[in-house]
């Protein structure tokens, strides 16, 4: 793709910027055309999905045969996935935001880096690269780590400079030029976003009957993983826990919860309870009134468009006789958008690169890029 396509599709502010934001996450189909491609590079992603040595030719077969499923699924949310719109509104918030509460690094501009669709990250860093910032932050959208997700984004930038290594000795971190580059890698409980959930999740209980309020019960419900990955010691468990704990403690415990799993796919074992299974346990348990709560994703798309209202709120909903109702998305939420702002205010302010918790692998990691990651991005790793 030519630079000169790639600059007309980031949105930048007027003057050079110092600060670049690199916004990362999975991205999904803009149409129906898009679907095959985005489930090809999703299938053939080994740091999400390690399939064995044949990967590159199984993973396509497997997104051909999933491909007119999904892109029914598609056709009936609209005909595409909203996620770039909204990553597109965050981060035009968050950088008008940034430049007026954090100076010392303005101006800002912000980047989506994708990992399955564009604009993906690599041609993103080029992009940066060409805007000649100063200091690039690679900013994770996913709340809670997992090795999966923020991980395979992160390998995806160590990767790229890989790639211009020209032999073997060259090392990737001095190929990121003049380049400083830091990672927020994970915010799970950070105030603005709890403070965000807690009010979605205020709000939607105001939809409820007011004598049915009380015996609400409220499932906050978070993309599942394979139970493989949670014992090689994957954080996002816990991280997700740690969000759910933290909203529910901001509207003071006023209701039942759980945190249950969706969208699990294949003949693994996966975290559970499964969303439509802990649904259909609590309507057996004569629970009438429930609230869907998306906790691991920021912005609404299929999961959310799909399963939680489509599937489960209308369709299963209507089979049980069970009153479903969904807490609103973070999407454009002005509180949300602070908290963007703020989380990469505040990492520029304490100098940190990452967390702590980047510092040290999955306990069971098998998977060499994690380390060669680590040494990219924190070079006393
Ligand atoms: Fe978690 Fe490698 S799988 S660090």
């Amino acid at each position: 793709m030519s630079l000169s396509l790639l600059s007309r599709r980031f949105c930048s502010s007027s003057a050079k910027p110092k600060t670049g934001i690199l916004m990362l996450n999975m991205g999904g189909p803009a149409n129906v055309g898009e679907v095959n491609m985005f489930l090809t590079r999703l299938f053939q992603d080994r740091d999400l999905i390690p399939l064995g040595p044949f990967q590159k030719y199984l993973g396509p077969l497997i997104a051909k045969r999933r491909t007119p499923e999904i892109q029914k699924k598609y056709s009936e949310i609209g005909g595409g996935s909203p996620i770039r719109m909204w990553t597109e509104k965050q981060g035009e918030a968050m950088v008008k935001m940034l430049d007026q509460i954090s100076p010392q690094s303005a101006p800002h501009k912000y980047y989506i880096g994708f990992r399955y669709v564009d604009p993906l990250v690599e041609d993103s860093i080029v992009e940066m690269e060409k805007d000649g910032i100063e200091r690039a932050i690679a900013f994770t959208q996913y709340p809670q780590y997992s090795c999966s997700t923020t991980g395979s984004n992160l390998n995806a930038v160590y990767r790229h400079y890989l790639s211009l290594c020209k032999k073997p000795e060259d090392d990737p971190f001095s190929m990121a030029s003049k380049l400083k580059w830091s990672v927020i890698d994970r915010w799970p409980t950070h105030p603005k976003l709890v403070r965000a959930f807690a009010d979605s999740v205020r709000e939607c209980l105001e939809e409820f009957d007011e004598d049915k309020r009380d015996e609400v019960v409220i499932l906050f419900s978070a993309h599942s993983l394979p139970t493989s990955v949670a014992f090689r010691g994957d954080t996002y468990p816990a991280e997700v826990a740690a969000t759910v704990m933290a909203v529910m403690n901001d509207i003071k415990f006023s209701n039942h919860y759980r945190l249950v799993w969706q969208s699990k796919v294949g003949p693994q074992t996966w975290l559970g309870p499964q969303t439509d299974e802990a649904i259909e346990g609590l309507a057996k348990l004569g629970k009438k009134n429930i609230m869907l709560v998306p906790i691991a994703f920021v912005n609404d798309h299929i999961e959310t468009l799909h399963e939680l209202d489509i599937e489960y709120m209308e369709e299963l909903g209507e089979k049980l006789d069970v009153n479903i109702k969904r807490a609103k998305t973070l999407n454009d939420r002005p509180v949300f958008l602070e908290a963007l702002a703020e989380i990469v205010k505040e990492h520029v302010e304490t100098g940190y690169n990452h967390t702590k918790q980047l510092t040290v692998r999955c306990p069971n990691c098998v998977n060499p890029t994690c380390a060669a990651m680590r040494k990219f991005f924190i070079p006393s790793y």
